[in-house]
């Protein structure tokens, strides 16, 4: 089957084109010029054009050049606020303070720098693929996840701003359509994951696959840290079409999962099928791997795609990214949920 993954050419004051190098997503950009004034004001006029672009093109969206965000922060709450109905103030979202910017705290700083002082994930082993490529397949790559998936109700969308990239060939992202994966399922993958949930938890607790393995004793959680259930195959609210929703080593939990009802903990059986279909997941057809250029926002559909971080040199180089998460149309099978994660008076 045919899918066309993207936008129509023209819409509502923007161009979309394929997103180069990608199977999935779209590069967006204001019909009136270039930078951040142009697309504020396309978007105020037409303000469902770039979700609906997003929608089409399986929940990847490119814009570039919008320097004049890293003076104006509160703009990119502004363009948050586009893609659903509420942006997460991270000042209760259990993230340590230094994270938070100082001013706009709907800005998630992921950087390797103090005070926040992120370290990278480390380089795959070996680094580069047989072909010379940089591997983006599990599990030469590790870290697979969907932002925040150990919460009930999950969040809908990020937005990941490049304030001070590292140059090329390193500290990229790589995004893994969970459309297409799902769509292209081998049928007994398809059968195995119809109905079946997932486990997942955030690093951290003890549970994680790395945690497990090292014999570390989980700690006993309060309710708002418990892992949390989540559909494998997860129906976006807005488009009706299903993704595989996982996560691998560090989002699941691996005391009691990664899945319900199956054999628990990294050798069981329940593993053995998260891995094949991590493999299948991440396999280059349906992975994008973007190189960061200063001014770069690149908004994502949590509820359809995978992504991960890859190695830089962060001895060498300092890294700025903001991030913001939009929350609030998880879909009909969260409906009226408590959020998970908030501290409970009662
Ligand atoms: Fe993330």
């Amino acid at each position: 089957m045919t899918q066309l993954r993207r936008p129509p050419a023209r819409a509502g004051g923007f161009c979309f084109d394929p997103l180069p190098g990608s199977p999935f997503g779209t590069l967006a950009r204001a019909e009136s010029g270039a930078g951040l004034a142009a697309v504020m004001a396309a978007a105020e006029r037409s303000p469902d054009v770039l979700p609906a672009a997003m929608d089409a093109a399986d929940g990847l969206l490119v814009l570039r050049g919008l320097l004049e965000i890293a003076s104006a922060p509160r703009r990119l709450v502004e363009l948050s606020r586009l893609f659903g109905p509420e942006v997460e103030d991270y000042r209760l979202a259990l993230v340590p303070a230094s994270m938070v910017h100082p001013e706009v705290p709907e800005i998630l700083i992921v950087s390797n720098v103090a005070p926040v002082s992120r370290q990278p994930p480390a380089r795959p082993v070996p680094p580069l693929t047989a072909d010379g490529r940089l591997p983006t397949q599990f599990p030469h790559r590790r870290g697979w996840h969907s932002d925040q998936s150990y919460r009930r109700p999950p969040p809908d969308v990020s937005l990941f701003y490049a304030m001070q990239p590292t140059p090329q060939g390193q500290g990229q992202t790589l995004y893994a359509n969970g459309i297409a994966a799902y769509e292209a399922l081998p049928p007994e993958l398809a059968r195995q994951v119809e109905g079946l949930v997932g486990l997942h938890t955030r690093s951290g607790t003890g549970r994680t696959e790395q945690a497990v393995r090292a014999g570390e004793t989980p700690r006993p959680l309060a309710p708002h840290e418990r892992p949390q259930r989540q559909p494998v195959v997860r129906v976006h609210p807005v488009t009706g079409r299903r993704a595989l929703f996982l996560c691998e080593a560090g989002q699941m939990d691996w005391v009691d999962g990664p899945f319900v009802g199956m054999e628990p903990g990294p050798d069981g059986a329940g593993a053995e099928l998260l891995y094949a279909l991590m493999r299948h997941a991440t396999d280059p057809r349906f992975t994008y791997t973007h190189e960061w250029e200063r001014g770069d926002l690149v908004i994502y559909d949590n509820r359809t795609v995978l992504h991960t971080a890859t190695w830089f040199d962060a001895t060498a180089h300092e890294r700025v990214m903001w991030r913001t998460t939009v929350m609030g149309n998880p879909g009909p099978e969260y409906a009226g949920e408590a959020r998970s994660w908030l501290v409970r008076s009662s």
